[in-house]
């Protein structure tokens, strides 16, 4: 996902504007680049790789100017190369974009026959020379800015430098979020509030459509048809919140180690159901819930299927959101509600499947971390994760605080619809699982000595049964995104239909085994496992790990707990496995190769 960051002071602002794409790096990229304005001269310098790499050029050729955009570029049209990186330049026009232009290549090929002449591969490019000859033409930056929503087809977020007006910058949003903000020493765009943290205390988060002006001495906002408007201000998170590693290695370590104070916070927010009370549906009338996400929340969604049907007697649906927004609608007349779970609130596939689950008239709920992303705007209703900003690109304390949301979301239901003993069952484990958690981290020296056993392994599998299926996927993405090893998680029944083929000693394989009721079954599979010579991982309980000690190579332990409190335990070793493989690998762990921390674009 592509970072935004501007500045106007009245000092020279090239260091300022590193510094602000430092902020947002977490949000994954492969080059960046910025641009000053200093007596009408357009200044650009970029780089591939960190914005570290950026910082050295400026060490060789620092340019001067109180007024510059930057950019981090996560490449979608074009590989990373000082061309393809943003700002891009026509005449008079500097543009820094996130999203993506949809109608690019008819845009550019009408550009290039009025002569236009395109120096990268990629979609964006296209805006400054859109600009630039509507300023040719005679409109001011103003116009020029206003005319792009009938030229741009598809989501943009943008920040213009113009010769003209060498004292404004300008920004649109359309479909990628965009804050603006003044500060003390002067005006400020950028993707996010992280960015702002220690510039300003508070921004205004613009709406789909504004357009705004940001001077040395304040912002102007106008909406979609050009009036003045009044957006919503926001509180910039405290500098050390957001970018402050606290003493830990990687960010992704210290969220891990996070994670105990946000099951408090949660459990407070929401365990007597004052948190819900906002959410005005009745669930005794509901057929169904759909769930709908990507990646890990996808993961999270498909647990909380187990519990709707075990607490709430609710059936729920678990969809992909990347195939449910191109999926046949068939009408039932069923009386369901959308779920949609997500960290950033700006996963692209989620936000389409929002606006199709809207159009289909279902009541919307977000369960969402940032809550001021556009799922916890356009949602009918928005669930806070109250996780606190996760900047490791793999999510951890994210992924624990949606099962946990979703776990208190589903005890809430279940009371409602009459299931109270089985609510206050589960409401009785959800009370204790921050120590639960905090009990599982202590046991992080015997998690490091496991992960030596994948220093050099080029496969793995992760295998469970039941709410613990989808930990096994979740263990496997964990491991795969930022250690680089392949690996994939399957229901444990299902190794007989094939994987059981990939079996051999050179092949770490994860065994979810806490005890319960699956237990005898997944202890079967495990058996199966050894008799053709698997290496195995077991995940468990004291009590189950001493069952297969006979076959299990070593253990990850976990305190027992109940049943239906066990796939959020469970996550905390998986998370602590990946981390520690991507440290001995080497692994840049909190920004992974290729990925990106919100995939705004499908
Ligand atoms: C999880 O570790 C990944 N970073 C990824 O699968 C993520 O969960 C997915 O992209 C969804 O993101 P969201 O929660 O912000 O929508």
């Amino acid at each position: 996902m592509c970072g935004i960051f501007g500045a106007v002071e009245d000092a020279p602002v090239a260091d300022l504007l590193v510094e602000g794409l430092n902020r947002l790096e977490y949000r994954g990229y492969d080059s960046a680049g910025l641009v000053t304005i200093d007596e009408g001269a357009i200044n650009r310098v970029c780089a591939v790789g960190k914005v570290d790499e950026l910082r050295q050029r400026l060490e060789k050729k620092r340019p001067s100017g109180n007024i510059g955009i930057a950019h981090t570029r996560w490449a979608t049209h074009g590989a990373p190369s000082e061309e393809n990186s943003h700002p891009h330049i026509a005449p008079g026009v500097a543009v820094v974009h996130n999203g993506i232009v949809e109608n690019h290549a008819e845009l550019r090929s009408a550009l290039k026959s009025n002569g236009c002449a395109f120096t990268s591969e990629t979609d964006s490019e296209v805006i400054p020379w859109l600009l630039a000859r509507s300023l040719l033409s005679g409109a001011t930056p103003a116009r020029a800015m206003h005319e792009l929503s009938d030229q741009l087809e598809g989501a943009y977020a943008i920040g213009v430098l113009t010769q003209q007006e060498p004292g404004v910058i300008h920004a649109r949003r359309s479909g990628s979020p965009l804050v603006v903000a003044t500060g003390p020493k002067g005006g400020y765009i950028a993707s996010d509030t992280t960015a702002l943290a220690g510039f300003a205390k508070d921004a205004l988060l613009l709406a789909d459509g504004d357009r705004a002006e940001i001077r040395r001495d304040g912002v102007i906002v106008y909406d979609s048809t050009g009036r003045l408007a009044h957006r919503r201000l926001v509180r910039v998170e405290g500098p050390s919140a957001a970018i402050d590693r606290c003493g830990f290695d990687h960010f992704m370590l210290k969220e891990i180690n996070e994670q105990p104070d946000i099951a408090s916070a949660i459990t407070r927010h929401y365990a007597t159901g004052d948190g819900f009370d906002d959410v005005k549906i009745d669930f005794n009338r509901l057929d169904r819930i759909r769930l709908i996400a990507c990646g890990s929340s996808y993961y999270a969604c498909l647990v909380a299927r187990r519990w709707l049907a075990e607490v709430a007697g609710l059936e729920a649906e678990v969809e992909l959101a990347s195939e449910y927004r191109y999926a046949p609608v068939i009408s039932h007349g069923a009386t369901e509600i959308a779920i949609f779970v997500s960290q950033s609130g700006e996963t692209a596939d989620t936000l389409a499947s929002l606006e199709k689950a809207k159009s289909l008239r279902m009541p919307t709920i977000g369960v969402v971390n940032q809550m001021f992303s556009t799922l916890a705007r356009d949602a009918d209703y928005a669930l806070p994760l109250l996780a606190g900003v996760e900047v490791g690109v793999a999510s951890t304390k994210a992924f624990l605080a949606q099962m946990l949301v979703l776990a208190h979301f589903t005890a809430h239901i279940g009371t409602i619809r009459g299931h109270r003993s089985a609510a206050a069952r589960f409401r009785d484990g959800l009370e204790r699982v921050a120590g639960w958690i905090a009990a599982t981290l202590h046991n992080e020296a015997a998690i490091i000595s496991v992960a030596e056993q994948f220093k050099n392994a080029t496969s793995s599998l992760f295998v469970g049964r039941g709410a613990l299926y989808p930990l096994a996927l979740e263990g496997a993405l964990k491991l795969k995104e930022i250690s680089y090893i392949h690996a994939e998680g399957f229901a444990a029944g299902e190794l007989k239909h094939g994987p059981i083929a990939l079996i051999d000693p050179t092949m770490p394989v994860v065994a979810l085994a806490p005890s319960g009721e699956l237990f005898g079954k997944v202890a079967s599979n495990v058996r199966e496992i050894a008799a053709r010579g698997g290496r195995i991982i077991v995940l468990g309980d004291r009590r189950a790990i001493l069952a297969l000690s006979d076959v299990a190579a070593s253990a990850l332990t976990i305190p027992a707990c109940d049943d239906l409190i066990q796939p959020i335990i469970v996550s905390i070793p998986l998370q602590l496995l990946a981390y520690h493989v991507a440290v001995l690998r080497g692994s840049d762990v909190d920004r992974p190769r290729n990925l990106a921390k919100s995939v705004t674009v499908e």
